[in-house]
């Protein structure tokens, strides 16, 4: 069979690990592939840095319209990144009836919906196991693996920037800054960290998994987004002496009036496996209906684990290139005129449980208010904390777990507890999950 011709748009750190593996583990690829994938022409702004890449392998132009425009190329690789010159490239791409493989989960996220459907109209494949978790293959096992499943919920560390930093910051001691350097040295970060740290690429890849699993549109839109940057070191602390870790989680639920999109730190019992998972690893937990629970877990970010996905991806399409277009499996697991339009709920719809930390005066009456406060709001408490006043101090923190309730809920019974004269300042709200 005549080899495959690949095109890579960006020769950064994901387009670099590409090309090497590939390289690398040619014969082995091949193997499985049945065909050879062979890499025709790369695309970066830096000509120089990508020839001394390529080490004269294949071309190097500098204008990525003379990759997507090439009648020699049958995939388009696209490892810019970003919303706006990849969504030009990708659909020029499309256009010229391109198969894409992509790991740009922002530009799948918010323009998925339009770039799937150029896709179908042209019978292309748009690939993107590597947009999600990076290395772990969690878009092929929840869109062929997981197929006789009814899907009730994922939730995963999806942001392995986020969790290297929590991490450092609960084993070291270190300060959120300096965690944050080491995860951009070691080339976790995207390109801007606000994308890591405020939880906007977790929501990227939850939102991909979210239209997967219950066969809606991509809505990055409608998702809840809360990063780390609010986070104290004071409730990492706390959780542990109670039990819990705190995680970025990016979480999706099938709920009886809708779809729950949200990613925020989450406390986690410390005994599941996931509120285990350290440093820059990624772990995504899937609960369906046949198997139960699964536990997909891996590297998220780096250059080659990266670029693992992405080449699976490559042969995934070799395979299947001359196949029927109707018999492939579909962009978002279920067949276009499968799909619903189940809503997706605002975050005052959402039911979990809660951890909450407020400082009061250590005086008689106080606990009574407050739990009278929840109490009038059915909230059920399931834990309780009230740490020793330090030595001349009145004011005591005191930490309440509760049960699950609604989120607007809880927010009235925050308001209300902030009224109160002996509780001093904000109350600190973090969501809690059992996960089974
Ligand atoms: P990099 O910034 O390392 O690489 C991007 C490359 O594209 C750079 O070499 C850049 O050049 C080049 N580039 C930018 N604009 C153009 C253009 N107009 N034409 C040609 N080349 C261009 O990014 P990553 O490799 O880290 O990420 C690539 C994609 O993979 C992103 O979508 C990212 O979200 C995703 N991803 C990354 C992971 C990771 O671990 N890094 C993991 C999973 C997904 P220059 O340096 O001059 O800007
Ligand atoms: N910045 C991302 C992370 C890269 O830290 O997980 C992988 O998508």
């Amino acid at each position: 069979m005549k080899p495959v011709k690949v095109g890579i748009l960006g020769l950064g750190t994901v387009g670099s690990g590409t090309f090497n593996v590939l390289k690398r583990n040619q014969k082995e690829i091949l193997g499985r592939a049945g065909r050879r994938i062979e890499v025709a022409m790369v695309a970066d702004r830096d000509v120089e840095r990508a020839q001394s890449i390529v080490k004269g392998d294949c071309e190097v132009v500098a204008d990525g319209y003379l990759l997507v425009n090439n009648p020699e190329i049958d995939i388009v690789v696209e490892l810019i990144g970003g919303y706006t010159v990849a969504k030009d490239f990708v659909l020029k791409a499309i256009e010229n009836g391109k198969h894409v493989v992509t790991a740009n989960k922002a530009l799948l996220a918010v323009h998925g919906n339009e770039i799937f459907e150029a896709a179908q109209k042209k019978k292309v494949i748009v690939a993107f196991e590597a947009a999600v978790a990076g290395g772990i293959p969690i878009i092929k096992a929840l869109r062929e693996g997981l197929t006789a499943n009814r899907i009730e919920w994922i939730a995963g560390i999806i942001n392995g920037t986020t969790n290297f930093i929590l991490s450092g910051m609960r084993d070291k001691g270190l300060d959120f800054n300096t965690v944050l350097k080491d995860a951009q040295a070691l080339g976790y970060a995207e390109a801007d960290p606000t994308f890591d740290i405020e939880g906007i690429d977790a929501a990227h890849k939850a939102t991909i998994m979210s239209a997967i699993a219950f066969g809606v549109p991509v809505q990055f839109d409608k998702a809840y987004v809360e990063g780390i940057t609010k986070l104290e070191s004071i409730d990492i602390t706390y959780a542990e002496q109670l039990g819990y870790r705190i995680k970025l989680l990016g979480i999706t639920k099938r709920m009886a009036n809708g779809i729950e999109l949200r990613v925020h730190p989450t406390l986690i019992p410390e005994k599941r496996l996931i509120a285990n998972v350290e440093g820059a690893m990624n772990a995504v937990l899937v609960n369906s209906d046949a198997v139960g629970a699964t536990l997909y877990y891996g590297k998220g970010a780096g250059s080659e684990p990266t670029a693992s996905a992405v080449i699976a991806d490559l042969v995934d399409i070799a395979r299947v290139d001359t196949v029927n277009p109707e018999h492939r499996v579909p962009y978002l697991a279920f067949q276009p005129d499968a799909m619903n339009d189940t809503p997706i709920l605002p975050i005052t719809e959402v039911t979990t449980s809660y951890y909450l930390r407020m400082q009061v005066k250590d005086q008689p009456g106080v606990l009574a208010d407050i739990t009278r406060i929840l109490a009038d709001l059915s909230i059920s408490i399931d834990a309780f904390l009230q740490k020793e006043p330090l030595e001349g101090e009145t004011l005591v923190d005191i930490i309440i777990l509760t049960h699950q309730t609604q989120e607007k809920n809880m927010n009235a019974a925050i308001e209300k507890i902030e009224q109160i004269s002996t509780v001093m300042g904000k109350v600190t709200k973090i969501r809690l999950e059992n996960l089974l």
